[in-house]
């Protein structure tokens, strides 16, 4: 039975996944190539904003049963089986650059060799099918001077969302397996049974290949949820007294639909959807596919962004020296992260058009700074960023936004109006400013009920 386990990458993936292990009786060691990020983890703080993830690394580091290192060999001492979760990001023609990958089984197989026990290798992060059979297994054939079953290897995909990575972890939907022989993939249901006890998730076994399509399929499947309902949102525009906010949530009655993953907005955004649709699109036409579909569901969601100037444009009549207040600045709610943000995109459009912007965020202020430089005003609070200003825009549906009231925008804003990429808000209560939402068609002057329901 698997008591030591090793964590390669520790970024948002890596780090929750170790804590969490090392809370339920497993011993973890982490290895980050970042030494800076393996001295601020040591110290128990956390270099990701994910909710609960600080107090956890530090129990965890407390009770020492999680250590971190950056030496390979002393991982591969320490551990018997081991995940990695390295960053796969995308090439610039948008397929997937395998360099982490790599180099972590190579640095991996070199310490192998000198390891006389079985020792398991798990890939976690998210790779083109065909990759584990292929490029790893060879990887570690050739520099570990081993074969398999002196080594066992698995893909075993993660869906853990940001902001909701500690919660995913512990009560998961289910659980992949993609094994190459029948030993790995027992050990690796038997790390999960000894982790999940008495509630283990259903669990499907299958060939890496499987595995990887499943992560890939899983993740496009959601994006294009999010491109159709967008598409939806469009044809709402453009209908008196429709509004997407109430078709989402009656086809999301239909069972075979479901709710989730149908609120419309400014798209999908974050480290995973837009690099592995774009991935997908290139795996495909490597196997001699044009996939359409997948082509549609990129072109969606970049149309919400020029939805969403036409609208703000409308509101204020014309973007061009106007002060615009952004409220949300992370790819999504709950995170520091602004990778392929949303909001960002949104913000570079609209200083392309002249306007003056100033943002708000909970927790991305920081990581916005870094892309957007001094571009941008910086505001701490919302009413600081609130005042004096033109437009609102919600651009990331934080939970204190929601609790903002109309009076809050007419008393601070100079000519208040909003623009609600999010739906958070009720149209009905701000009828008194000029107000627009994604999603939400024009209301008929004479007609004052009847939107919801
Ligand atoms: C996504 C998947 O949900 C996880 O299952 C997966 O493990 C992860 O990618 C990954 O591959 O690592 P994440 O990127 O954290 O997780 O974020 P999501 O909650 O899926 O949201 C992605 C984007 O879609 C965000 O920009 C969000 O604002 C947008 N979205 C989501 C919508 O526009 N509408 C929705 O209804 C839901």
């Amino acid at each position: 039975m698997v008591e030591k386990i090793g964590v390669i990458g520790l970024g948002y993936v890596g780090l929750p996944l170790s804590c969490t292990f090392a809370s339920r009786s497993f011993k973890v060691i982490g290895l980050d190539a970042d030494i800076e990020k393996v001295e601020l983890i040591q110290k128990g703080k956390t270099p990701v904003y994910e909710e609960g993830l600080g107090e956890l690394l530090k129990k965890v580091l407390q009770e020492k049963t999680f250590k971190v290192t950056s030496s390979y060999r002393e991982l591969v001492e320490e551990s018997e089986a081991c995940f990695i979760c390295v960053g796969t990001p995308s090439n610039p023609d948008g397929s997937v650059d395998l360099r982490y990958v790599r180099e972590a089984v190579e640095m991996l197989s070199e310490c192998l060799m000198r390891k006389n026990s079985y020792f398991l290798i798990v890939i976690r992060s998210t790779i083109p099918p065909g990759t584990t059979c292929n490029l790893i297994k060879k990887i570690l054939d050739e520099k570990s001077g081993k074969t398999l079953g002196e080594y066992g290897l698995c893909f075993n995909p993660e869906f853990l969302r940001e902001g909701k990575a500690l919660q995913d972890i512990f009560n998961p939907d289910r659980i992949i397996i993609g094994t190459i022989d029948q030993k790995s993939g027992e050990i690796l249901l038997d790390i999960y049974k000894k982790f999940h006890g008495e509630s283990m998730p259903p669990t499907l076994i299958t060939s890496p290949t499987n595995a990887e399509l499943i992560k890939y399929a899983n993740n496009v499947f959601l994006a294009t949820k999010i491109s159709f309902i967008n598409m939806i949102s469009q044809i709402c525009q453009r209908l008196p007294n429709a509004d997407v906010s109430v078709v989402a949530e009656g086809i999301g009655m239909d069972k075979r639909i479901g709710r989730d993953f149908l609120n419309a907005g400014l798209g999908w955004g974050g480290s995973c959807f837009p690099k592995d649709v774009k991935a997908f699109l290139k795996f495909g036409q490597e196997l001699g596919l044009h996939l359409k579909l997948i082509e549609s569901v990129i072109e969606i969601n970049e149309a919400q962004i020029e939805n969403a100037i036409r609208l703000a444009d409308s509101l204020v009549d014309g973007l061009e020296g106007k002060t615009i207040s952004i409220l949300g600045l992370s790819f999504k709610p709950g995170t520091d992260d602004v990778r392929e943000s949303r909001s960002i995109r949104l913000i570079e459009e609209l200083l392309k058009h002249g306007s003056v912007i100033k943002v708000h965020d909970p927790k991305a202020l920081k990581k916005a700074r870094g892309i957007l430089g001094d571009k941008v005003e910086y505001c701490l609070t919302i009413e600081e960023c609130l005042r004096d200003s033109d437009l609102c825009i919600i651009a990331t549906e934080w939970p204190e936004y929601r609790e903002i009231d109309v009076e809050i925008f007419e008393k601070l804003m100079r000519n208040p109006a909003v623009l609600d990429c999010r739906r958070i808000y009720d149209p009905e209560k701000f009828r008194r400013i000029k107000f627009s939402a994604l999603g939400l068609g024009p209301i008929p002057v004479d007609q004052s009920a009847g939107r919801r329901g």
